[in-house]
């Protein structure tokens, strides 16, 4: 046992060690997401900030393309936190595991490096292979896509070997499944056509099947995990809730992928397909919610994912016509990334400092206590500013440049120009500052928690885990 408060990696097992060097990334890259949020967003104030340097597209893609990826580190760093812990057995194959651990953080800096070299040019083949895709969200080109697969498949490689070496506990088994389902659909995003509709329409199957599927069952079985462990929940609730969840999701989440394909020029069937399944994916979130209430006044979980109920709103054809492509899907889009998997990364940051530190006290009474609790209390705060400007916005646009002006250029153009929007874009900044100085908190804070204090962990009553 480690001396308490300091920083000790001998209090870590292989996969945890391996999770820490995982989640320093993933902080790393949520700072470049809030920076070239921030840039992105004072472009809508002032457009000729940075023009020719740093354009919007550039920043915009950033900031969205290093969401992705941190959420994906923090994924990886939590799994490899709890593989030896739920398995029962050393991490299989972790040479391996550390190895492309570094050949995927260089892969990414890569990546990025050459976003920021080569903001414009011709789309061609080549710039398809070496510069950018241009699909949103995963933009990365071609070489890094095979270099993504293949990193996935180590990482599939170490958690499936190792869960059938030591024992499948029923979240092992759901995150394997999980896994295979989460690193196949990213294939679905590689496939090239030249005809827009076509590439739409596979394009979402990443998009949409990872995050309302695939991601929310891994963040279930991660969530599963944490409350066992944090507030000494009975496995066997936890893991119930779990298969209804995964049943629930892919119920409503895969025929709900029709919400996306409105008016992408697939056929009109998808309205009612759509419309329907997609109303009822909140339903799982609910159930999920319920999850969240074990949670209530502790601080290291703070997930709860009714945020996402926000899209419940626009996933009707009748009212996405309105809302579609406008700040609408601006706020939906960042108040149920936060809230359904920035936060979740965040617990586990957490409960990764509590033991590095040698597994000191982290409840009641913690000393530095109002660190945490700013930073926390300023990420969301933040976050909820930033996504009611942005519905402000959103309600503008859908009026003018939709309802009065009927979509047209111009109409474009007067709702974007309108004093509510500019309004709403400047709330948002705001919104986006209270989130910067809750990110810088959040960086002390995790640097320095649990510094200055004497006393142990308390330790939770555990059971038997069973197979
Ligand atoms: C954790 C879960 C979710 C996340 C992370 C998420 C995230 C997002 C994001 C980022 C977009 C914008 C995509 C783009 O760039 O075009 C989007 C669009 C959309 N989301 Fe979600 N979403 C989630 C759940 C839901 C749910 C449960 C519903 C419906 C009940 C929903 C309905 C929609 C709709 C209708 C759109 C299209 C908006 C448009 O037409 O512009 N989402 N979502
Ligand atoms: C300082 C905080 C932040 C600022 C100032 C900011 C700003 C922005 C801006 C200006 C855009 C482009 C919107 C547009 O094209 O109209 C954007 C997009 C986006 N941001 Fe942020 N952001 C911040 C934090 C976050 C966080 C913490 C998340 C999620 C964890 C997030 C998720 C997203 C997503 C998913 C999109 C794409 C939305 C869509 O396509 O509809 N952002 N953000
Ligand atoms: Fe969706």
């Amino acid at each position: 046992m480690a001396a308490l408060g300091m920083l000790t990696s001998a209090n870590l097992n292989g996969g945890q060690k391996l999770a820490v060097k995982y989640f320093t990334v993933a902080i790393a890259l949520f700072g470049a997401q809030v920076l070239f949020g921030m840039l992105a967003g004072i472009q809508y104030l002032k457009p000729d900030f940075l023009f020719g340097i740093l354009d919007f597209s550039v920043n915009r893609m950033l900031h969205v393309n290093a969401m992705v990826v941190w959420l994906l580190f923090g994924f990886i760093g939590s799994v490899y936190w709890m593989l030896e812990d739920e398995s029962g057995i050393p991490v299989v194959g972790l040479g391996l595991g550390n190895l492309i651990f570094w050949i995927f953080t260089l892969a990414v800096v890569v990546v990025v490096v050459v976003y920021l070299l080569v903001q414009v040019g011709p789309g061609e083949q080549s710039s398809i292979w070496l510069i950018n895709e241009g699909r949103e969200y995963i933009e990365a080109p071609r070489w890094a896509d095979i270099g993504i697969v293949v990193c996935v498949l180590a990482f599939f490689y170490n958690v499936a070997a190792t869960f059938a070496k030591g024992k499948f506990t029923n979240i092992g088994g759901v995150l394997v499944m999980d896994l295979i389902a989460l690193a196949g659909l990213y294939l679905a995003g590689m496939y090239y056509t030249p005809n827009i509709s076509m590439d739409q329409h596979w394009w979402w199957w990443v998009i949409h099947l990872w995050v309302e599927a695939t991601w929310e069952v891994l963040v279930g079985c991660l969530m599963a995990y944490g409350l066992i462990k944090t507030m000494g929940v009975r496995r066997k609730i936890v893991e119930t809730w779990l298969y209804i969840e995964v049943a629930l999701m892919f119920g409503s989440g895969i025929l709900g992928l029709g919400h996306h394909y409105f008016w992408i020029g697939t056929p009109e069937y998808w309205f009612t397909i759509g419309g329907f399944f997609s109303a009822l994916e909140p339903i799982p979130l609910v159930a999920m919610v319920v999850h969240a209430v074990f949670d209530a006044g502790h601080h290291k979980l703070k997930s709860s994912n009714n945020p996402a109920l926000g899209g419940f709103m626009h996933t009707l054809p009748q009212i996405n016509l309105y809302t579609h492509g406008t700040q609408w899907t601006a706020s939906h889009g960042h108040l149920a990334f936060f809230g359904a998997y920035a936060t979740m990364v965040i617990a586990f940051f957490y409960m990764a400092i509590q033991k590095w530190r040698g597994d000191v006290w982290m409840g009641a009474n913690l000393v530095g206590a109002w660190k945490w609790k700013w930073a926390i209390f300023m990420l969301h705060a933040g976050m909820i500013t930033m996504v009611m400007a942005m519905l402000v916005s959103g309600y503008e646009q859908s009026q003018i440049e939709r309802a009065i002006g009927g979509s047209t250029w111009m109409a474009y153009f007067a709702g974007q120009e309108h004093r509510w929007f500019m309004q709403g874009m400047f709330w948002r900044q705001i919104g986006g500052w209270m989130f910067s100085i809750g990110f810088v908190l959040l960086v002390w804070d995790m640097i320095t928690i649990g510094k200055r204090e004497t006393r142990a962990a308390y330790v939770l009553p555990t059971e038997t885990v069973t197979a």
